[in-house]
């Protein structure tokens, strides 16, 4: 637990990617009473409202060596190809929801998929789903590999948002990256935008090998004046299942007389502030759009969420999730599939459950996602009398009170500007902890 003292805006955590974290869910409910929570989960998602469906494809052709994601490397197009039925065999198995409002597709690299592939995925979502032509469609994409084909299926599709992994253009970041082979990123993302009808969100990492504040300003500047209109900002994130990912702090503290800078959130920062002194809003954490971007319109109308899948224009109350290490959260169940992706495949093969663990959200959880839900999106909200009356809830509220991440009256809160950037830090404050 933070405590008042160690707190400090300065060691902010950027990303707050689902509730309850995973490493909090307990591992005996995995064989207690399996069925019966499988059944509930079932009902609920069943009569779910606001569903938004995540479908991860882990593949990549190389490991960038910064990488953080669920990934499986691989250069065999059999086995790609074959994917695509092992996710329509899992979806079939899935509860049937009719109130889909979006789909996102993610990974690893979505466009790894060949665009007859996708174009199979995506008709079968429509089926099965139901989907309507209001359906937000977004998908994550490696410029360095985007096709025309793939392009014209994501317009043929109405996908409104692509999510280009743009990352930095100093070709040293990159190449010390392993992001150096293939085509060219600037030519990916010039046959993007020249489609001229996606709204493209960039990806950038600060805090990379190499990196300054220079190369990061040259990037950002690069995507403005493409017509990039938003922006994910993420501060490296050094995973412990990938251990190339140290070199970045180890070349970045080798480097400290080349003046490159030794602090990740540093540059996080800076990347932030550049993008606001040049009028681009700040919607979330890390998370930036030029004034005239859709996502201003439905923040005004509150109806912008945020989860792990990124950002989406309703309150994702529900989230089905396919493909190996795919996260599903319905009203008091969250549930995660098999992480790696050759036993997920031979889970469905041999047609067994590829859910690999359950975690039943206690009373409090349950208001406290709610809380999070709505807290993005509306200007004020109820806080639940669960979470009112929880001791770590009132020692909090007083440091949210005076960081001044949210106004507290009585029993609504309300996020500031400030709350809304720092909005991992505001809900580990509120954190009922039970
Ligand atoms: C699914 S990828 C986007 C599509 C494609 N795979 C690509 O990299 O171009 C999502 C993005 O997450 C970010 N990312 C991946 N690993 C990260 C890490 N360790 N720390 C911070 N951001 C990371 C990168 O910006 C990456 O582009
Ligand atoms: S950053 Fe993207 S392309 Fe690179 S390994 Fe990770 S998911 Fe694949």
């Amino acid at each position: 637990m933070m405590s008042e003292e160690n707190f400090t805006l300065k060691n902010f955590v950027p990303r707050y990617s689902f509730y309850p974290l995973y490493s909090a869910w307990p591992k005996e409910i995995m064989t207690e009473s399996k069925s019966l929570i499988k059944t509930t989960y079932y009902q609920e998602m069943e009569s779910a409202k606001d569903i938004l469906i995540y479908i991860h494809i882990p593949y990549c052709q190389e490991l960038c060596n910064f990488c953080g994601l669920n990934v499986k490397i691989t250069k065999s197009k059999d086995e790609i190809n074959s994917f695509v039925d092992h996710l329509i065999k899992e979806i079939k198995n899935s509860p049937r929801c009719s109130n889909v409002k979006g789909v996102s597709i993610g990974g690893g690299t979505p466009n790894f998929l060949p665009a007859k592939e996708l174009e199979r995925l995506i008709v079968f979502l429509h089926q099965h789903f139901n989907l309507s032509s209001e359906a937000h469609l977004q998908i994550e994409i490696d410029p360095r590999y985007i096709t025309l084909d793939q392009l014209n299926i994501f317009q043929k599709f109405n996908f409104k948002n692509l999510i280009v992994g743009l990352i930095d253009f100093n070709s040293d970041v990159l190449a010390l990256s392993n992001r150096h082979q293939g085509p060219n990123q600037a030519a990916g993302l010039e046959l993007i935008l020249n489609q001229n009808y996606f709204s493209v969100t960039a990806e950038i990492i600060a805090g990379l090998a190499m990196q300054s504040k220079e190369s990061i300003k040259f990037t950002l500047d690069y995507c403005l004046n493409s017509g990039v209109n938003s922006f994910n900002i993420y501060p490296l994130f050094i995973a412990p299942w990938n251990p190339n990912s140290k070199i970045h702090i180890q070349i970045t503290q080798n480097n400290k007389s080349a003046n490159f800078s030794d602090n990740r959130f540093e540059l996080f920062k800076f990347a932030c502030d550049y993008l606001k002194s040049h009028h681009i809003t700040s919607v979330g954490p890390g998370h930036f759009a030029t004034p005239d971007h859709w996502w201003n319109d439905k923040l005004q109308k509150e109806d912008l969420c945020y989860c792990i899948s990124g950002v989406f224009p309703f309150i994702v109350d529900h989230m089905l999730s396919f493909g190996p290490s795919a996260i599903s959260s319905s009203s008091s169940i969250v549930c995660a599939n098999e992480k790696v992706t050759d036993r997920y495949l031979s889970l469905i093969q041999k047609k067994e459950d590829c859910h690999s663990s359950f975690f039943v959200k206690s009373k409090s959880q349950i208001a406290f996602q709610e809380l999070i839900n709505q807290l993005f999106a509306k200007s004020q909200t109820k806080i639940p009398s669960e979470i009112l009356e929880n001791p770590s809830f009132l020692i909090n509220k007083k440091i949210i009170v005076e960081l001044e991440l949210a106004k507290i009256e009585d029993q609504s809160i309300k996020m500031t500007s400030l709350g809304r950037e720092y909005f991992g830090h505001l809900l580990h404050l509120l954190d009922p902890k039970i």
